[in-house]
C-alpha cells in the first residue's frame, strides 16, 4: 500500500504548504494506526520498510516545513502508550532476564565460573539442567492456600500487567492445585501459542479475508493482551512452567531444579519434556546439538537452550548479577541470515561524539523481520578489522557502497554486515573512506590513542563537543528520553526546535534551559510559544506541567541522565545504591580526581563498575563545562535520596567491609556477592572509612592498616557468625 504512494506521490520540493500540512495530517493519522497495530495489537499490516518509508516521507515533509510540525507528529511519538486498561502487579520476587551464550566456548566459561565462583575445579560434581528456551511470554502465576489468585507478564521485570482473566481461560494452566502445597505458590513459566494452532488460526484469517498474523509468538503476545478474556480463550494458548517465584514453607519443596519441575508436573503444569539433567560440558553441548536437531519438528517455537544449576543451594550461593543469575545461562541458537545490497553509506554523530557509520540496505527479510540498517561500527569494521586489531571478514574484504552483503540478525540486536559477496562486487566500487571532519559541525574527527595499550581507539570522534549541534542535541536528547528524565511533550523533534530557536526566550541549549524555559516565557515581551504552529495554549500548559513535575526525580536516573560516557541505566542505579545521594557521589568523584587513593578504589570497587566506566566517569567531574551544567540544573532540580539496599536489617547494612589474606570458608568472589546482598559495601583497601577487615591466614599490609586505624578485625567464622551462617 504504502510502496504505491511512493510512486505516485508529489515530490517534497513541488509540495505547497497547505498540500504539505494535508498530508502531514494524514500521515499521522496513518502511522498512528500502524503503531497501534504493531504495539497493542502485535497485529502489524504493513512491513517494516513500507512504515519506514511513510516515516522518511513525514521526515523529509517536516524538514521541508518546520512551522508545519505537528503536536503529534509520527516523529515525536515513540511507538503506541501500553494499554491504559490493566492493572500493574509489583513481582513479590523479580522476574530477571537470563545471559546469552552464542559459542560452545561461551557455555565453556559459564561452567568454569560457577566451579569457580564456589571455589571448586571443574570436575563434573556440579549437575545442570537443559531444557528448550521457549519463545513466547514469561508469566508469573500465583496461588493462595491452593487457588489461582493472580497472574501477571514479566513487564520491566519488576512490574507487570495483571492478566489473571485471560490466564484463567488457558485450560494448561490448573486453577486449583492439589492439597498439601504451600499456602503461597507463584509458578513462573512460558505461555506461547502452538505452531500448527498459529497456521490454522492463519488459514482461518485467510478464508475470512483478514489480515494474517506475522508469528506465534506475536499472537501469543496479542491474544493475551485482550481486555475481552472470552478473545484470549478462543485462542487455544499453552504453558510450560519451568521456574518460580515466592513459595511459603521452602523447606518442604524439593532441593534441585529437576524435581522442583517435576513437582509442577504433580501438581497438574505442563513440564518440557525435553528437559534434562546432565554434568559434563560435552552432555550438555550434546543435548544442545539434539534439540537443535529437533527443533524443525516440535509443535513450539524455541530459540535456545537454558542451562541451570541443579542443586538449589548451589543456586542461592551464586545468587544474581544485576540483570541476572549467576547460575543460569541461555545458549542461543545461531542467528538468521540473508543477501542484499548496501544503497548508501551514512555517519551518524551521537551523544559523545562517536562518528558511527550505517548501511543503508535494500530491505530485506531475515528470519521474519525487514530489515533496512545495518550497523558498520567504525572505521576499521568497514576495512574488515576487529576491535582488537584482528580480521573480521575472509581475505581482508572491505565493504563498499554497491556491495551484495550477507546480513545477519539475532534476537533483537542491531542487524550485523558479515561478509561480503565478492563475484557481485561493482567493478567500479571504490573502498569507503571514512570522513576525517564531523559531517554535523565540521569540526576534525579523530581517533583517540588509548593511555593503556597506546593503540588507536576504533571510534572516529567529532571534536567539536558542546559546538557540535549533533552531540548537543544528542545529549538534550538523552536527558529527556523515558528512562532519564521522560518529559512528556519534549521529545527528538520539539529538542530540536528549541535548540535551533534564535528568541533567547525559546532557546534551549542545555539541560538545565528546560527548566527556565517557563520563566523566561513568562518574561519575555517577544515571541510566545504558543503563538508558535504546533504548540497551542492547552500543548504549552501540559508542556510546563510536565517539566515542573521533574524537578524532583529519583537519584538513579538522574546520573543516567547526564549522559557520562560509559554510565547506561544499570551502572546510573549502581552509582546511586552506593552513594546514595548526589551530594555524596560528587563529592568522592571529586576526591577520585588523581585515579587514586581511598575515593578512587571504592569506586573501582562497586561489583559492575570496571576501570573504564570508573575513568570516565571522574572524567565527566573533571570537565569545568558539565560541573557548570550540573550546578545550573541543581538549582532547579532536586535527585531524591536512593533507598538504601533493603537487607537493611543485617548488621553489616550500610557498613563497608574489606576481606584480606586466604579465605577458606568462601571464594572471594562469593564473600562480596554476599555481602553486598545483605547491604554490605566491599572495598579493596583499608581506610579510615572501613568498618570491619575480615582476615584469613597469611593477611598482611591491610591487615597491619587495620590495626593502626583501630578498624575492628575478625576472622572468617566471627564473620560468619556475625552475618548470621
Ligand atoms: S528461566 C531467573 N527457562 O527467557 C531465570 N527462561 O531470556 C528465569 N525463557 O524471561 C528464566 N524458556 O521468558 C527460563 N526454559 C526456560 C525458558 C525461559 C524461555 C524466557 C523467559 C525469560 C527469558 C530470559
Amino acid at each position: 500500500m504504502a510502496a504505491d504512494q511512493t510512486t505516485t506521490e508529489t515530490a517534497v520540493d513541488d509540495l505547497t504548504e497547505q498540500a504539505a500540512a494535508d498530508e502531514l495530517e494524514r500521515l499521522a493519522k496513518e502511522l498512528s494506526h500502524h503503531d497501534e497495530l504493531y504495539h497493542a495489537k502485535d497485529a502489524p499490516e504493513i512491513s517494516d520498510a513500507d512504515y519506514d518509508a511513510l516515516k522518511k516521507r513525514n521526515a523529509a515533509i517536516e524538514e521541508r516545513y518546520p512551522q508545519l510540525i505537528r503536536a503529534d507528529s509520527p516523529s515525536i511519538k515513540v511507538g503506541a502508550a501500553p494499554l491504559p486498561t490493566f492493572a500493574q502487579i509489583t513481582h513479590s520476587r523479580p522476574m530477571l532476564s537470563l545471559d546469552n551464550a552464542f559459542a560452545d566456548d561461551d557455555v565453556r566459561d559459564f561452567v568454569n565460573s560457577v566451579y569457580r565462583f564456589l571455589g571448586q575445579l571443574p570436575d563434573g560434581s556440579i549437575a545442570f539442567t537443559a531444557e528448550p528456551k521457549i519463545d513466547g511470554l514469561s508469566m508469573s502465576i500465583r496461588y493462595e492456600n491452593g487457588i489461582l489468585v493472580n497472574a501477571a507478564t514479566r513487564g520491566d521485570g519488576t512490574t507487570g500487567e495483571n492478566v489473571t482473566a485471560n490466564i484463567k481461560t488457558i485450560k494448561e494452566i490448573p486453577n486449583k492445585l492439589p492439597k498439601g502445597v504451600p499456602s503461597v505458590v507463584e509458578v513462573r513459566g512460558e505461555v506461547y501459542m502452538g505452531k500448527s494452532d498459529f497456521l490454522a488460526l492463519n488459514a482461518e484469517m485467510e478464508a475470512k479475508g483478514k489480515q494474517l498474523y506475522v508469528n506465534p509468538r506475536n499472537t501469543a503476545a496479542g491474544s493475551l493482551r485482550q481486555l475481552d478474556a472470552k478473545v484470549t480463550a478462543s485462542r487455544k494458548l499453552k504453558f510450560f512452567a519451568y521456574a518460580w517465584g515466592e513459595m511459603s514453607e521452602p523447606n518442604d519443596l524439593p532441593s534441585t531444579q529437576y524435581e522442583m519441575v517435576q513437582t509442577f508436573k504433580d501438581w497438574g503444569f505442563p513440564v518440557n519434556p525435553l528437559m534434562k539433567r546432565l554434568n559434563s560440558l560435552e552432555d550438555i553441548l550434546g543435548h544442545y546439538r539434539e534439540i537443535g536437531l529437533e527443533r524443525p519438528e516440535l509443535d513450539y517455537d524455541i530459540d535456545g537452550v537454558v542451562y541451570k544449576v541443579d542443586r538449589l543451594d548451589l543456586q542461592a550461593r551464586l545468587g544474581f548479577r544485576s540483570r541476572s543469575p549467576r547460575w543460569a545461562t541461555a545458549h542461543k541458537f545461531p542467528a538468521e541470515q540473508a543477501f542484499t545490497t548496501v544503497e548508501n553509506i551514512d555517519i551518524q554523530v551521537g551523544r559523545t561524539g562517536a562518528l558511527t557509520p550505517v548501511a543503508r540496505l535494500t530491505p530485506i527479510t531475515v528470519g521474519g523481520v525487514v530489515v533496512t540498517n545495518a550497523t558498520l561500527h567504525n572505521e576499521d569494521y568497514i576495512k574488515g578489522i576487529g576491535n582488537s586489531g584482528e580480521r573480521i571478514r575472509e581475505d581482508d574484504h572491505d565493504i563498499r557502497i554497491g556491495d551484495t552483503v550477507i546480513v545477519q540478525r539475532a534476537g533483537d540486536v542491531i542487524p550485523q554486515v558479515l561478509d561480503v559477496v565478492m563475484e557481485k562486487r561493482p567493478a567500479d566500487a571504490k573502498a569507503y573512506e571514512f570522513p576525517k571532519k564531523c559531517p554535523v559541525c565540521g569540526s576534525h574527527a579523530v581517533r583517540e590513542k588509548n593511555e593503556k595499550t597506546g593503540k588507536l581507539d576504533s571510534v572516529t570522534r567529532c571534536t567539536g563537543g558542546f559546538v557540535c549541534r549533533a552531540q548537543a542535541t544528542e545529549h538534550l536528547k538523552h536527558f529527556v528520553s523515558r528512562n532519564a528524565y521522560d518529559i512528556e511533550g519534549l521529545g527528538a523533534k520539539q529538542v530540536d526546535f528549541f535548540f535551533e530557536a534564535e528568541d533567547p526566550a525559546l532557546q534551549i541549549r542545555t539541560a538545565p534551559d528546560i527548566f527556565t524555559l517557563k520563566k523566561r516565557q513568562e518574561t519575555s515581551q517577544l515571541l510566545k510559544l504558543e503563538n508558535i504552529d504546533g504548540f497551542g495554549r492547552v500543548s504549552v500548559r501540559k508542556l510546563f506541567d510536565a517539566i515542573d513535575e521533574r524537578r524532583s526525580i529519583a537519584l538513579n536516573r538522574f546520573i543516567y541522565a547526564l549522559g557520562i560516557r560509559h554510565v547506561g541505566e544499570t551502572t546510573a542505579k549502581l552509582l546511586a545504591r552506593h552513594y546514595g545521594t548526589y551530594e555524596a557521589f560528587a563529592e568522592a568523584m571529586n576526591d577520585a580526581a588523581s585515579l587514586s587513593g581511598d575515593a578512587w578504589a571504592d569506586l573501582n570497587n562497586i561489583e559492575g563498575i570496571g576501570e573504564i566506566v570508573a575513568r570516565a566517569i571522574v572524567e565527566f567531574f573533571k570537565e569545568p563545562r558539565n560541573l557548570d551544567v550540573v550546578t545550573r540544573l541543581l538549582t532547579e532540580v532536586t535527585p531524591q535520596a536512593a533507598e538504601q539496599i533493603a537487607a537493611s536489617n543485617s548488621p553489616v547494612a550500610g557498613k563497608t567491609v574489606v576481606f584480606t589474606g586466604s579465605l577458606e570458608r568462601f571464594t572471594r568472589d562469593e564473600a562480596k556477592a554476599r555481602a553486598e546482598g545483605l547491604g554490605a559495601k566491599v572495598a579493596g583497601s583499608v581506610s579510615k572509612k572501613t568498618d570491619y577487615v575480615v582476615a584469613g591466614p597469611g593477611a598482611g599490609s591491610k591487615l597491619d592498616k587495620a590495626r593502626e586505624l583501630g578498624v575492628e578485625v575478625m576472622t572468617e567464622d566471627e564473620w560468619l557468625t556475625f552475618i548470621g551462617g
